[in-house]
């Protein structure tokens, strides 16, 4: 869906009371442009640059759905109540937040960097569970600050002292001092340190022992274990993938990796790709390993692990079925929230923002890159957008900022914010700000080329523009390019 056409108008004047808040069908009525009412109920005077004005809002992103399927289950029962609450949030009606002339609150950039800060300072004792996540939140949050502007450099030295805690000897990081390393802990610990930057940072990764201990986590499927004696799973090859490519590893085998034949043609990347397409489902989405349910998280795990093996016009119709994933993908997509649910009859959820949002940058670099995805393989070439960037821009900016005092972003409204949301809601509001093209060669470092979405009317407000984040490593692409520039130049470890 491109376009959505702005009629009729939802038109607001008065206050709200509160038995108008709690009854949305008398809290929006509908007018025409040429037929406005003029006795309605919420007061912009105070949010509007023009009290005159009032906020425009689609039909789509206002009303529930008019059809339903009369079947009610403890799930659709689940979904209406979701679709109550953000219609709220949806018709500019939250008193915490600012909106503009589209009915789009404005991005709350300063009260969102000060709950990231303070995400990155100690932690109280509730927390003691979440240990062995705290790669993650060092990533979640230096990510997020830097998708808000933020030059995180400042946090290099506090980094390095805490990532060479979490390094073995035998390769990788765990989740804290003394914990066994773990594919998705040392992708978080290299993306935060990618993130700070600087020869200081980079030179903690010990990469020799990086090299050894991801070829003993080589299966000979083609996937890769978490960790050692731990599940094989899509996530790993992902993480592999990024982790051997940002620090420029050898891809060689060591005879003590369980995929080694003997055969010395074979790498860390022989059968990535086949492990990957064993995951697309019977539905078109990808699960986390072979004959499991498909979600959003292991089809953005799928598409950038692809991604970053060759071209994703030449690699992603050649291992995926294209247009049974896109038809999944488009699937998750609800109105009237507007975000992204991460799999089939299950609630939207602003993380998806970047789980499901951030396949849709590879998907339409896939159909429309230069590597020739579809005259090869007879797909159609994408143009524009595949994917609604209105909606979930509105279900961002509405529905998923904490306000007015707490910050960050959340999963959706009456739940808290936290890092993780917050550091893929907003890498989510990049990719519907942004377009990614695939044209290596094209003034750039590694074949990516970012330019601002510009073919539908602008809804947000310049001051709610984040920064462009990498489609396949989820950073900014000059940190991206940094790490692995001071990486190629070095001869051996
Ligand atoms: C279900 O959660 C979630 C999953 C099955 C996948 C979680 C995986 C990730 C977030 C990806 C990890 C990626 C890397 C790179 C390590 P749920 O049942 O709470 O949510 P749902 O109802 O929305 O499905
Ligand atoms: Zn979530």
């Amino acid at each position: 869906m491109k376009r959505i056409h702005h009629r009729p108008q939802v038109i607001f004047k008065k206050r709200a009371t509160a038995a108008d808040m709690a009854d949305s069908a008398s809290s929006s009525r509908i007018s025409t442009d040429t037929d406005v009412d003029e006795e309605f109920v919420h007061d912009f005077s105070t949010t509007l640059s023009s009290p005159a004005m009032a906020p425009e809002i689609p039909d789509l992103f206002s009303y529930a759905p008019p059809v339903v399927d009369s079947l009610e289950t403890e799930t659709s029962l689940k979904q209406n109540e979701v679709v109550q609450q953000c219609l709220e949030y949806l018709t500019a009606k939250d008193p915490d937040s600012v909106y503009n002339l589209h009915g789009v609150a404005r991005l709350e950039r300063a009260t969102h960097k000060a709950f990231l800060h303070k995400g990155l300072g100690k932690y109280p004792d509730r927390f003691v569970p979440a240990d062995a996540s705290r790669p993650w939140y060092l990533y979640w949050c230096l990510s997020a600050l830097a998708l808000l502007g933020e030059d995180v450099s400042s946090y290099r030295e506090r980094l390095v002292a805490t990532a060479r805690s979490m390094q073995n000897d035998y390769g990788g990081f765990g989740g804290g001092c003394g914990q066994t390393s773990h594919l998705a802990t040392t992708y978080a610990v290299v993306l935060a340190l990618t993130l700070v930057g600087g020869g200081e940072a980079y030179e903690v990764i010990d990469r020799r022992a990086m090299w050894r201990w991801l070829c003993s986590l080589k299966q000979p499927d083609g996937g890769f274990q978490v960790a050692m004696g731990g599940e094989e799973d899509i996530r790993g090859a992902y993480c592999a993938a990024v982790i051997i490519t940002l620090l420029d590893l050898p891809l060689n085998l060591t005879p003590e990796s369980p995929a080694w034949t003997g055969d010395e043609s074979k790498t860390l990347f022989t059968d990535v790709p086949e492990y990957v397409r064993r995951c697309q489902t019977f539905e078109g989405g990808i699960s986390g390993q072979p004959d499991t349910e498909a979600h959003g998280a292991y089809a953005f795990c799928a598409l950038g692990c692809l991604s970053i093996l060759d071209a994703p016009g030449r690699i992603i119709p050649k291992y995926l079925d294209v247009p049974r994933l896109v038809a999944w993908l488009s699937s998750r997509q609800y109105a009237p929230e507007g975000g992204f649910s991460g799999r089939t009859n299950k609630l939207v959820d602003g993380c998806y923002s970047h789980w499901v949002g951030g396949c849709w940058p590879l998907i339409e670099a896939c159909l429309n890159g230069s590597a020739g995805a579809t005259e090869a393989n007879n797909l159609p070439q994408a143009s524009g957008s595949l994917f609604c960037r209105e909606g979930l821009i509105r279900y961002i900016l509405c529905c998923c900022q904490d306000l007015p005092r707490r910050g960050g972003l959340r999963d959706k409204p009456g739940k808290n914010s936290d890092p993780y949301h917050s550091c893929y809601v907003l890498s989510g509001l990049s990719s519907a700000q942004y377009q990614w093209r695939w044209a290596p060669g094209e003034n750039d470092e590694d074949g990516w080329n970012v330019s601002l979405y510009t073919d539908e009317e602008q809804i947000y407000e310049d001051n709610d523009l984040v920064a462009p984040i990498h489609p396949v490593y989820v950073m900014p692409q000059s940190a991206v390019n940094d790490i692995r520039l001071y990486f190629s130049a070095k001869q051996g470890f």
